[in-house]
């Protein structure tokens, strides 16, 4: 397969050009990776008016993902969870034909949602219907919604829904049930938009579950996240079947949320990942998928719970006794660095880039644990999930004044900012909301002391 805007770079970056241009390092090497950082020279295309290398380059993408349309982000999917909402909404304006100041859009949303879905709002100003989880004692990070749950909804609020929104896999791994939610999402002509940040790979398995391949209209991936691409670089998908405008207006909605200064750095390495996708990838995940199948059967033995999770990520709930903050700092201490812990959950992410010696020695660590536990089915710490009110629009209380106050103080209070730990960066409580008794207990759960509040 062809890197174009890697091979224009390096053959750049090899021909002595005396460099009147940005970026201000003028390729010497301080950092050592300048050389290879250019700007919108000539030849070098531009990402929102792509034509040429960068095309080309989301050309191959498109074919390797088999969508109808992959573009490039060099912002991550933050950038892209905004792009998809903008694409929803201007579909769901073109559709009814309604005015948008007119009539208020709503986006129904499973309320384990990344922050960036919560800025969208507020900058597109649309209302939010969410699906709250239907299992018990529900972690923040996971929210299972149900078909059936969906279409009642959607058989409720009718033409008002721009888009249905979900999450998956979430933080814990945990997947939602594509094909059947999209299935109801398109008898109710509603668009279908899945925040697939952690999953770019899953369309490399042998039996793909990438959301476009499950029936998502639109998605996002970070390719950061589980692909060698540089930390920024991420993928809006549009699905062949999707509305044929989506398409024409990806760019657009992408640019809208963008800088002007698209990272090249990050473009090669999307360019460079297409080659490393087309060549035995398929082969180095299955194999690291059956290693982390083996691990887990492992920790499983050893007395670990350990989560049903997508297969690149392994998931242990800690149902005692030891916290999953304390196995991690464990971990540190063998030089093992965990994705994510809290008091009941520890996440580790692998791909086909860990070695088989890097699960030997997570095995020597975790297996070495002393596990002294009184395993009882509930968990005991996590909070319930919170069902706050909702008192204000999102954008509305965004907007209003606030003020900060210690979490203990701001019960009764409604918040202005989605206020979130990052990881998982899922707002406990969203901007409009009344920050009830059980919010503050989650605030304290993830260790936030403030929050900010619209002033009274
Ligand atoms: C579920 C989810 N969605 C979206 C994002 C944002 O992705 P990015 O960091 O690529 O902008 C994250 C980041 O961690 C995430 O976990």
């Amino acid at each position: 397969m062809r890197t174009p805007i890697y091979d224009f770079v390096t053959e750049y970056a090899a021909s002595d050009t005396v460099r009147l241009h940005m970026p201000g390092h003028k390729g010497q090497p301080v950092l050592g990776c300048e050389t290879a950082d250019i700007t919108e020279i000539s030849g070098a295309d531009a990402l929102y008016e792509a034509s040429g290398i960068i095309a080309e380059s989301e050309a191959n993408a498109t074919a390797l993902f088999g969508t109808g349309r992959t573009f490039y982000s060099t912002e991550g999917s933050s950038q892209c969870v905004r792009a998809m909402l903008e694409l929803a909404r201007r579909w769901w304006q073109e559709k009814n034909g309604t005015d948008w100041k007119t009539e208020r859009p709503v986006v129904v949303a499973a309320r384990n949602a990344h922050k960036a879905f919560l800025y969208a709002a507020i900058l597109l100003d649309f209302d939010i219907v969410w699906l709250w989880p239907e299992e018990k004692n529900a972690s923040l990070c996971s929210c299972v919604v149900t078909a059936e749950t969906l279409e009642k909804v959607l058989t409720e609020k009718g033409d008002a829904v721009v888009a249905v929104y979900l999450t998956s896999p979430n933080y814990l791994g945990g997947m939602a049930d594509i094909s059947a939610l999209a299935e109801v999402c398109h008898q109710h002509n509603t668009l279908l938009l899945v925040d697939n940040a952690h999953g770019a790979y899953l369309h490399f398995l042998e039996n793909s579950l990438h959301p476009m391949d499950l029936g998502a209209d639109l998605c996002c991936d970070s390719a950061h996240k589980t692909l060698p691409v540089l930390t920024g670089g991420a993928y809006l998908h549009i699905s062949k079947t999707a509305p044929r405008q989506l398409q024409d207006w990806g760019k657009g909605a992408l640019e809208l949320f963008g800088s002007t200064s698209p990272s090249y750095l990050i473009l090669q390495s999307l360019d460079l990942c297409n080659r490393y996708l087309a060549e035995g990838y398929k082969e180095r995940l299955a194999k690291v998928c059956g290693q982390l199948e083996t691990v887990k059967k492992y920790l499983a033995a050893a007395g670990w719970q350990v989560e049903e999770t997508d297969p690149l990520r392994i998931t242990v709930k800690l149902l005692c006794g030891l916290t999953g903050t304390e196995i991690a700092g464990q971990l540190r201490n063998h030089q093992i660095e965990c994705e994510y812990a809290d008091e009941d959950y520890l996440v580790l992410m692998a791909t086909p880039e860990n070695s088989v010696r890097d699960f030997d020695r997570l095995l020597e660590t975790l297996g070495k644990q002393k596990l002294q536990c009184d395993v009882t089915n509930e968990p005991k710490k996590i909070p319930l999930a919170v069902r706050a009110e909702q008192i204000m629009s999102v954008r509305k209380a965004y907007f209003s004044s606030g003020e900060v106050l210690p979490v203990e103080q701001a019960q009764g209070r409604i918040c202005r900012m989605p206020t979130a730990t990052c990881p998982p960066a899922i707002p406990i409580v969203v901007p409009g909301e009344r920050i009830d008794a059980v919010a503050v207990k989650c605030f304290q759960y993830y260790g936030i002391d403030f929050v900010e509040v619209v002033k009274e």
